[in-house]
């Protein structure tokens, strides 16, 4: 992290956001404390297979952050490199959760590749609450396509968009 101006520190929150669960918003609400300004960026293309579009997890992300009034976070989506788009933004740091020692792994290597590309650009890991511990958008899917109920692990802005993909049709 650079030390111009520490009262002006940039964080980048990225992810694929499909959906945004409770663990992403404790994140958020946790890293929106330690920096002036949190973007969540919605990678638009990640290599997995989508629930939402990128149009749809933006507006989900967007309709979270004003519900739960965090006037420092805003959410923006991006393509191409994270680091470019957080030097794109001169933002200082990229922003991670880690629930398990397989997050870690996974989370290690993203982070050593990200230095290597961008020096100047920190990661931050921050460890999940246990209570969020279990909540993997993947699994949500799953859990909702076999006809589960995960409302109370998403926010209740989530919560309608997400039941109406496991019903329509
Ligand atoms: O929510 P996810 O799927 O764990 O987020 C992964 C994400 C989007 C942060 C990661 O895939 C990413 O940064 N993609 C953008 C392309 C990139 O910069 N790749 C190199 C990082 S190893």
């Amino acid at each position: 992290m650079n030390n111009q101006n520490l009262s002006t520190q940039i964080a980048v929150y990225p992810g694929s956001f499909d959906p945004f669960t409770n663990g992403h918003l404790d994140i958020t609400k946790r890293a929106a404390r330690l920096f002036d300004t949190l973007i969540i960026a919605v990678y638009a293309s990640p290599r997995k297979q989508l629930l939402f579009s990128v149009e749809e997890r933006l507006e989900l992300c967007r309709a979270v952050v004003e519900s739960e009034h965090l006037p420092n976070v805003r959410v923006e989506s991006f393509t191409g490199l994270t680091v470019d788009y957080v030097k794109s933004l001169s933002g200082h740091a990229i922003i991670r959760g880690l629930r398990s020692s397989n997050d870690f792994e996974a989370e290690f290597q993203m982070g050593l590749l990200n230095h290597r590309l961008a020096p100047d650009i920190e990661t931050v890991c921050l460890f999940t609450n246990l209570e969020q511990l279990f909540i993997r958008s993947s699994q949500l899917k799953e859990v909702a396509s076999l006809g589960g109920h995960v409302n109370d692990m998403l926010p209740s802005a989530v919560v309608g968009a997400f039941n109406k993909k496991f019903t329509a049709g």
